[in-house]
């Protein structure tokens, strides 16, 4: 049963207090709850009457239930495989419950669980009532007290929101410690830690000048792997102080790592838990990649305190609200912490590779959904990565200083409440003067809108007609769509590569403008144009859209180089470098495998490497061609081995024609002194790594020797992944190289580490992988239960090997549905996050269609949790 946005209706009952005590034992924990409850007045039926409390819980066994002291006859309430119901309750009370529940059994990783023996806690967005009864909704808010009492040598450390007020010892070798969390918060942001436990800690002084305790929980082993993840907790909270303005209001704040997590993070009030891929880092075992995620999710963690703690949402249709705004926090950070040019660059390729995909998918959603079947599914890249960046639109429309009063605003308007979309953007409007009306649009239409462009240059009037169409094809349960505003930051670069002065109907608008397209056409008439110029659209990829225009290769190449926006250098190139690999695609698919790569790409590729040495981070990024995933994106029907070999043989003669450069540019930037993980020394990596990856690309000596001796050499992870990786990718070396078995000799007690060592194997590209998978899920090492496990083994293959997994023979689709159904028992979040490649069946051919969707079939015929139902209901709809 679906629920709708529209149904929504304020809660009948406050909780205005929340006592918890915890009994940890982990097959049978008892937690007594004791919620002091008011009605609400507007709720109230007649004088003295009041509504039924009605209470979520599941997988509960309840012991007792008592109002104000009297214990309840079980004929005083019902109960029910997901509710407790209390009927004529004084309008004020207390009641009290008292539950037993098994954390050890819940492989689910919702609620209370026991992973590597420690307890830990998930209850976003409903995991609270896999602990208690409890109205399990954000707009519910209380303060908390909670005590823990557990076994003092297993679990020496105790942990909840807050402050801890009390803590001593308990017969029977037991202790205890109580926390108060003083803020108002939902039971969502309630969390619990227990386990034998290390801490870093530090401390970081606030803007008004308050000592914060800092403290990041590990188990022992890992103390080592804390560091960055500190340093970019202190970062965070001094940015957002000065960005923002916004202060921490606890006296201490702690994270703590787990291994079994289905998500990145969780932003629990002063108790943040992290999936230990999200905070471990040391350059011995985490990548670049990994530290920079580490910075990101830490801060975006972190950034929640005030988007999404402090002023919450209403109900679960928000998320956004929250999610949005905090991953727009996040990238700004991280551009502000690193490049900003690159941060923008992988933040949008992403988008345009898996969100794009999304919003052309069955499971196609605005920003805020209206109505959901499980609220877990809704955790996904449109309600994140698309939500960003309609909150990146207002930012940019309203400027700098405007979009940060219009979020002062929000936080005073706000605070302590549960708000919807709405209260974030009437603040923005009230800040700026400005009428959001349409905008609005962006968050109730799904889809990705295309924006077609055409210019018309007349020399006689000297003038420059840029015309701008917009579209939206329909999505499902969507079929008309309204014009949206689309803000187009662009520029019209003249042919000695400069921007021209932008006079439109009159009003001179500098040398950049941002065009904003509110109507299905639109056309905009610059004058005083001498010379036919280039126009530089969508600059910084101003909005979420897929743009279109006309250009010619040589006009894609000028603007690679001399665009003066740094994003749309790059995008350029990317375009320049699809065409030319779609002439290899049309090659193969016509037989013709001695096809030539378009020598504009080479000379842009020459010009790269032999110009003059610019951000090495950017560089690195230019030189990338275009992702499987992303040229996928752009066919109307996939052909992934068209793909693959395109995009393979464009590698290669790059780097047979190029070679003397790539080698160059390999030494130009080996290491120099010491292993930092600096911006600087990551940038050297990655452009060295890159020009590794061209010269494996032809497999040469040179290049062999180079990755052996890398491999061999390197005292960094960055390194040492990327020579294994192409190496093992190689089709000289077989799966049985020896390196492989020496690296998870190597690392066999470290999980993130073999987690690699799983995704640099099923990412080969040589047949003999889907065996290997098979193989690889029989090894000691991986687990079902463990979603990082599953990811990097399953998910790596299904979504990175596209050759593979979409074997003609149906063997990839086949493997994928069987770990579908094991995992819709075990982890039913895991599975309906999983199933994704097989439900965008509608993207390939025929054949493969037919494979795809007898395996959806295959899965729909099992007893399906909610998670999984919805996905594949919506996929064969
Ligand atoms: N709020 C968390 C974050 O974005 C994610 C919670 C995920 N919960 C879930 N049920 N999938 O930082
Ligand atoms: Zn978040």
């Amino acid at each position: 049963a679906a629920i709708h946005l529209a149904d929504y209706q304020a809660p009948a009952w406050q909780v205005l207090e929340t006592r918890l005590t915890f009994e940890l034992e982990p097959s049978a924990t008892r937690v007594t709850t004791v919620l002091t409850l008011e009605c609400n007045p507007d709720a109230a039926i007649g004088s003295d009457a009041t509504p039924p409390l009605v209470l979520n819980g599941e997988h509960l066994t309840l012991e007792r239930v008592s109002v104000d002291g009297r214990v309840l006859a079980s004929d005083e309430f019902t109960i029910s495989e997901t509710h407790l119901t209390l009927d004529g309750l004084p309008a004020r009370c207390e009641l009290e419950t008292v539950v037993v529940i098994d954390p050890a059994a819940n492989t689910a990783l919702e609620g209370l669980y026991v992973s590597s023996g420690m307890f830990c806690t998930q209850c976003e967005a409903e995991g609270f009532r896999r602990i208690t009864y409890y109205p399990d909704r954000p707009d519910v808010m209380s303060v908390f007290t909670t005590t823990v009492i557990g076994d003092k040598a297993h679990y020496p450390i105790l942990l909840s929101n807050g402050n801890p007020v009390e803590r001593g010892e308990l017969e029977g070798g037991r202790h205890f410690v109580t926390w108060q969390d003083p803020h108002l918060k939902p039971c969502y942001l309630f969390a619990l830690v227990a386990g034998d436990l290390v801490k870093h800690a530090d401390s970081f002084t606030t803007m008004s000048g308050r000592d914060v305790a800092l403290e990041i929980w590990v188990e022992p082993e890992n103390l080592d792997k804390t560091q960055h993840a500190m340093t970019s907790l202190k970062a965070s909270m001094k940015w957002d102080e000065e960005v923002y303005g916004r202060e921490y209001d606890l006296d201490i704040f702690m994270i703590v790592a787990v291994n079994d997590f289905n998500m990145g993070a969780m932003e629990n009030k002063g108790l943040n838990i992290f999936n230990s891929s999200c905070v471990l880092a040391n350059h011995d075992t985490a990548t670049d990649a990994a530290f920079q995620r580490v910075e990101g999710v830490v801060a975006h963690e972190y950034f929640h305190n005030w988007s999404g703690n402090r002023v919450t949402c209403r109900d679960w249709f928000q998320l956004s609200l929250k999610e949005g705004f905090t991953v727009y926090r996040d990238q700004s950070f991280s551009a502000d912490m690193n490049s900003a040019p690159v941060k923008r660059i992988e933040d949008v390729a992403m988008l345009r590779t898996a969100q794009f995909a999304e919003d052309a998918g069955p499971t196609a959603h605005p920003v805020r959904p209206a109505s959901y079947i499980e609220i877990s599914n809704f955790y996904t890249l449109t309600i994140y990565e698309k939500g960003s960046e309609v909150v990146r639109m207002v930012a940019n429309l309203l400027g700098k200083e405007a979009f940060r009063r219009g979020s002062d605003l929000y936080f005073a308007q706000n605070d302590g409440r549960a708000a919807t979309i709405e209260d974030f953007i009437s603040a923005m409007s009230e800040a700026s003067g400005r009428d959001f009306t349409q905008f609005m649009r962006w968050y109730a239409q799904a889809g990705t809108p295309e924006v077609a462009a055409s210019g018309v240059f007349d020399a006689t009037a000297k003038t420059y007609t840029l015309t701008l169409r917009q579209t939206t094809a329909p999505t499902p349960g969507q079929n008309e769509k309204l014009p949206l505003v689309i803000p187009v930051r662009m520029g019209l670069v003249s042919a000695d590569g400069h921007d021209l002065p932008l006079v439109l109907e009159g009003a001179s608008l500098g040398s950049e403008s941002v065009l904003e397209l509110t109507e299905a056409e639109q056309s905009f008439v610059f004058t005083g144009i001498e010379h036919a110029p280039v126009p530089s659209l969508l600059r910084g990829f101003s909005a979420p859209v897929k743009l279109g225009f006309d250009y010619s290769r040589e006009q894609l190449a000028f603007l690679m180089q001399h665009d003066s926006d740094g994003f749309n250098r790059w995008e350029c190139g990317q375009r320049l470098a699809l065409a030319a690999l779609e002439d290899l695609m049309a090659a193969f698919q016509r037989g013709d495998k001695q096809a030539h790569l378009d020598e504009r790409l080479l000379a842009a590729y020459r010009f790269l490497l032999t110009g003059e040495p610019t951000d090495r981070a950017v560089l690195a990024e230019m030189l990338t061609l275009p992702s499987e995933a992303y040229i996928a994106e752009q066919q109307a029907v996939v052909d992934v081995d068209a793909i693959h070999w395109a995009r393979k043989t464009a590698k290669a003669q790059l780097a047979t024609v190029l070679r003397e450069e790539f080698v160059a540019l390999y030494h130009a930037n080996e290491q120099q002194g010491e292993y930092a993980p600096t911006f600087e020394q990551m940038a050297r990596r990655s452009l060295k790594n890159a020009a590794l990856s061209y010269l494996m690309g032809i497999e040469d000596k040179e290049g062999m020797r180079l990755a052996q001796a890398q491999l061999a050499a390197a005292h960094n992870m960055t390194d040492v992944r990327a020579a294994l990786t192409l190496l093992v990718h190689s089709s000289r070396t077989e799966l049985g190289n020896p390196a492989l078995k020496a690296f998870a000799e190597r690392w066999s007690h470290d999980p993130l580490v073999m987690d690699q060592w799983f995704a640099i194997q099923v990412t080969r590209p040589q047949a003999d992988v889907l065996d290997r998978v098979r193989f690889l899920m029989e090894h000691p090492a991986f687990s079902l239960t463990n979603p990082n496990k599953v990811r990097a083994l399953i998910g790596t293959f299904a979504g990175q090997n596209r050759v593979n997994f979409h074997r003609i023979d149906g063997e990839g689709y086949r493997l994928l549905a069987d770990v579908v159904i094991e995992l819709n028992r075990l982890n039913p979040d895991i599975a309906a996050r999983i199933i994704t490649p097989l439900t965008r069946f509608k993207r390939f051919d025929a054949a493969r269609q037919a494979l795809m969707k007898t395996e959806l079939e295959r899965i729909r015929n099992e007893k399906l949790s909610r998670n999984v139902y919805e996905v594949v209901e919506k996929a064969l709809a």
